[in-house]
């Protein structure tokens, strides 16, 4: 856990326009900052940015969020790293609050970066002068260019060549890498060894493994890195740190199975491909990747072993998908991988493909399921539906889960309530709750919403609502203000930066960042914005003070208290009637 302080103290340093500059061009408009949407294909610029606010809104796709969440959304960075790397770019460290133990790992982890990295510039260098790993690379059909943004290297022949690399080569750096190994009499040789050599990149751009192939025949083809404390295979991506802007440009992420068809890709032209190391799908490597873009294209041989490696995708996909999110599967003709296909086919080719021949995950599904039982008997329809039930039990989006009974139910010839019951579906409705709950919206300056906008713009406002105050706020519309104001006023966030950071976990997050999103059309000095709190406040009140009154006298007061409690009641009333101005009394 990253101690909120910490978040508050950081987002008070980094300034949200530097950190978006360095990765989109700003151009300053007024108060605030713009461009063309990096989240969204866009001609004229509607994503800003407010360095009142430290925040970024973009007007065409809603797309907004603080420094932390555009290193996230961009970067494709969870939020640890976007932390990391914010606070490096402004020199502090991260407080550790972990045990010892774990903190020497990171240390080491730290350590860990730099050895690789020396590693990855070493072979980079020695593949200028190999001319048969050059020749290799050329004959696959790829450039200098390519070789180069992808940081392709050689590891030259011989056993100990990173002895001239690291003056510790007997050390437990080199060790710890997975760079070296140790034979039965105790020599220390070098794992890579006449290969060639595909970093392996992390989403901040550090380099945590190597996957190297031989050239020409040989075994093993591919050597990977072992699993190192910074490199986990079930999580990474490759090429992912190079194809960010290319996913974002498309709206879409093809994943394949090789290095080379990641890079053969990139060299026709498809940008957008990354790879999975030579590991089944994971829900990591799922969430990743739906954390870069909409559409998901898993790509696969067309063979027996092609389609086992897509069901197991399908099995992860389903529990990561959000509704609004696509996953596909494209199976290519068989003796083809996505490498030779677009050398042969070239980018449009490669690309009819996918728009012609990639399958949504509900088909697939319901025509993988469909084959395991015969439809046209009891027992076939009943094994299908039998063996539905984890799969849509695993399934959260809820629309999804809604077409994919209903597909299922024409198919296994049903109705969907009869294959909810089956498969023990929670009914659809009772999905969709409070986490997503939205606050009614149907008055939209209904006072809820008004304290909602000036505590998210102005955030020091906290401190001044008191605890009386405070206590008003128990009807349900108001669960959000109330939940707002209890993270201010325990955080102390007093930016709209810091709020957001502050209410990362809350339920209610989106609509406090909808109302931060509207807020930034009307900037407010904090004078008229502390009037505005005061003006709302007293509307509060009068409006309990009244409905307490009605109710006290509604039944006749029945006794001296409640009749002294109306009394008071009155006199307050009247005085916030003064107060708040001849519309609360027209509706008296
Ligand atoms: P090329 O023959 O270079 O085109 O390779 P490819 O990308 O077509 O390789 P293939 O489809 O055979 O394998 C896909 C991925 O599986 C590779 O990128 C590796 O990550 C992994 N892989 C393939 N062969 C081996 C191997 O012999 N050992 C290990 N550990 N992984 C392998
Ligand atoms: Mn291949």
């Amino acid at each position: 856990m990253i101690p909120q302080s910490f978040i508050q103290e950081l987002l008070g340093r980094v300034d949200i326009v530097d950190v978006v500059d360095r990765h989109v061009k700003l151009k300053r408009s007024g108060a605030n900052y713009m461009a063309c949407c990096p989240f969204h294909t866009e001609k004229t610029p509607s994503f800003t940015v407010s360095p009142t606010k430290q925040f970024y809104h973009c007007f065409g796709c809603g797309a907004h969020g603080t420094a932390v969440g555009f290193l996230m959304e961009y970067g494709g960075m969870g939020f640890v790293d976007a932390v990391k790397d914010l606070a490096q770019s402004v020199g502090l460290k991260v407080p550790d609050t972990r045990p010892e133990a774990a903190q020497r790992q990171e240390k080491q982890g730290d350590d860990l970066y730099a050895v690789m990295l020396r590693a990855a510039q070493y072979y980079r260098t020695q593949l200028k002068s190999a001319p048969a790993a050059v020749a290799y690379l050329k004959a696959r059909g790829l450039s200098g260019e390519i070789a180069k943004r992808f940081g392709i290297g050689y590891a030259p022949d011989g056993w100990q060549n990173l002895a001239s690399v690291y003056s510790d080569y007997e050390g437990k750096a080199p060790a710890a890498a997975g760079l070296v190994k140790q034979s039965e009499d105790g020599r220390r040789y070098d794992v890579f060894r006449n290969r060639i050599v595909f970093p392996i990149v992390d989403v901040r751009g550090n380099v945590i493994g190597f996957g190297g192939r031989v050239l020409g025949e040989g075994e093993p083809k591919y050597l990977n890195s072992p699993e190192t404390p910074v490199f986990e295979k079930g999580r990474e991506l490759y090429g992912l740190y190079q194809a960010r802007r290319a996913i974002r440009d498309a709206g879409r992420v093809v994943v394949v199975e090789g290095y080379m068809d990641v890079v053969a890709l990139a060299q026709s032209g498809v940008e957008y491909a990354v790879a999975t190391l030579g590991t089944a799908t994971t829900p990591q490597h799922v969430q990743k990747l739906l954390r870069q873009s909409d559409e998901v294209v898993f790509c696969f041989d067309g063979d027996e072993a092609g389609r086992r490696a897509a069901w197991r995708a399908l099995e992860v996909s389903l529990a990561q998908l959000q509704d609004g999110k696509q996953v596909r599967f494209l199976f290519l003709p068989q003796g083809e991988d996505p490498d030779t296909y677009v050398r042969r086919h070239g980018k449009d080719g490669f690309e009819a493909l996918l728009a012609g021949n990639a399958v949504a995950l509900s088909r697939f599904l319901l025509e993988e399921l469909s084959q395991r039982g015969d439809l046209a008997t009891a027992e076939g329809r009943a094994k299908c539906v039998h063996e539905a039930k984890p799969l849509l039990k695993s399934v959260r989006a809820t629309v999804l889960r809604v077409q994919l009974v209903r597909e299922l139910a024409e198919r296994c010839r049903m109705s969907p309530e009869e294959v909810g019951q089956v498969c023990e579906l929670a009914p659809a409705a009772a999905k969709l709750r409070a986490p997503e709950a939205r606050y009614p919206r149907a008055e939209p300056a209904s006072l809820a919403h008004k304290l909602l906008g000036l505590l998210v713009s102005n955030p020091a406002l906290a401190d001044r609502v008191s605890t009386e105050q405070r206590s008003w706020l128990d009807a349900p519309e108001f669960t959000p203000v109330a939940e707002l104001l209890d993270v201010l006023r325990e955080s102390g966030a007093s930016s709209p930066a810091t709020l957001f950071e502050a209410t990362r976990d809350s339920r209610y997050v989106k609509l406090y960042e909808d109302a931060a999103a509207e807020s930034l059309a009307g900037a407010m000095e904090e004078e008229v914005a502390l009037a505005d709190l005061a003006g709302a406040l007293s509307k509060l009140e009068l409006e309990r003070v009244r409905s307490e009154y009605e109710r006290l006298t509604a039944g006749g007061a029945r006794n001296d208290a409640e009749r002294k409690r109306a009394q008071e009641l009155l006199r307050r009333l009247a005085e916030l009637k003064g107060a708040s101005g001849a519309g609360a009394q027209t509706r008296m």
